[in-house]
């Protein structure tokens, strides 16, 4: 399969969606400034470098629970696929806000060092060996690398030159930075805390993280339609028609693990795989639009028949053999080469003349 940079053009969403962040961003920021001083204890005031620090650090360590919970919401809830458009834009835009977060802690906490700051920042808390006043802030650096290394590589041409398989998986390791965050709280600030209101907060944002991936990772394992397909000759039944809305698609997971989207049209039904060309995106969670199947991600399209982007694209995608018998809908799990065109099964009822 080919992938050619295509970059994915602006529309009046994508500015709406940039709009609500940065007004979200800003209006956090005004609103922690404003009130934090109310809330601080009256035995340990903090002054206002400090203030900010902390209102960016913890807008940063919001924003990301906010961008991993999308996912599993999005996969729990179909009306929250639209915030899956311009994650990207979420992540740079929380990579701005910990890279301030990072300016104040420099300015704050070493600019009376006669040591160079990042100097400082790296030698002066050396005490790896125990739990309280453990080196904390290397937790939040080695999260801040990963944040970087995933907004440069954001852009779409990245994507095209290091493939969309690769491309993911450096991009899995947002994880890896939310855990790396989750430590830097953990050993940093909760050690310390003076206002049980943002541990709260903070505890209550990475419980919900977790929580969300595994009931929509349950959710996915009861419902994928993940069966033993060995009394059919290798057939996998999918579910039932009806189990299927028009324009709609269902997603099955095969035997060898690999992922399709059954797709049922205009009295027909059809099979592609579940990964889009572009980015990966869930097509079993797009929709039929203009008669093609429609990414949920960023709107790539496709031929449901013969799985190829309509011209002028060239995108093309492994599509499936399907059969009916009775209601009940089987596949091949054979995938056919990218772009073969496989005849659509007639649903009989609906083309009864
Ligand atoms: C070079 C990287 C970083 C350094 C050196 C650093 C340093 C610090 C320091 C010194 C504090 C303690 C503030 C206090 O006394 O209250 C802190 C707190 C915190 N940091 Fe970082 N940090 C870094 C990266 C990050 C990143 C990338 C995030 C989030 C995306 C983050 C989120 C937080 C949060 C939520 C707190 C607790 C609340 C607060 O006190 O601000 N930090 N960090
Ligand atoms: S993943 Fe971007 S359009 Fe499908």
């Amino acid at each position: 399969m080919s992938h050619t940079y295509r970059p994915v053009l602006w529309n009046k969403n994508k500015y709406w969606y940039d709009a609500v962040l940065i007004v979200g961003v800003t209006l956090y920021l005004l609103v922690f400034l404003k009130l934090a001083p109310e809330f601080q204890s009256v035995t340990r005031p903090v002054d206002v470098p400090i203030q900010r620090m902390r209102a960016f650090g913890s807008c940063a360590f919001l924003m990301l629970t906010v961008i991993l919970c999308i996912g599993p919401l999005a996969r729990l809830d179909r009306r929250f696929v639209p915030l899956l458009y311009n994650r990207r834009h979420f992540g740079v835009l929380t990579c701005i806000v910990a890279l301030l977060h990072l300016r104040y802690v420099l300015a704050w906490y070493y600019s009376f060092s006669p040591t160079q700051d990042f100097v400082a920042l790296l030698t002066s808390n050396t005490s790896f060996g125990q739990l309280l006043g453990f080196p904390f802030e290397l937790f939040g650096i080695f999260a801040l690398i990963i944040l970087i290394i995933l907004a440069v590589t954001s852009h779409d041409f990245w994507l095209s030159f290091l493939t969309p398989p690769v491309w993911k998986t450096l991009h899995m390791g947002i994880y890896f930075a939310y855990a790396s965050l989750v430590a830097h709280v953990a050993f940093g600030y909760l050690q310390d805390v003076d206002n049980p209101l943002f541990a709260l907060v903070f505890m209550g944002g990475a419980l919900l993280v977790v929580a969300l991936h595994v009931v929509a990772g349950l959710k996915e394992s009861a419902t994928d339609g993940h069966r033993d397909g060995e009394a059919h000759q290798n057939w996998v039944p999918v579910c039932d028609v009806d189990e299927i809305a028009n324009k709609r698609g269902r997603v099955v997971i095969l035997p060898n693990d690999e992922r399709a989207a059954v797709f049922r049209y205009d009295g027909k039904l059809s099979a592609l795989s579940n990964l889009c060309a572009h980015q990966n995106g869930p097509l079993g969670e797009g929709r039929i639009l203009y008669g093609c199947v429609t990414c949920p991600w960023h709107g790539f399209q496709y031929r449901p028949a013969d799985g190829r982007a309509p011209a002028p694209f060239t995108e093309k995608l492994p599509t499936y053999r399907l059969k009916l018998e009775g209601n009940m809908i089987f596949i091949d799990p054979k995938a056919n080469p990218a772009g073969t065109y496989v005849e659509p099964v007639l649903i009989p009822e609906e083309n009864a003349s």
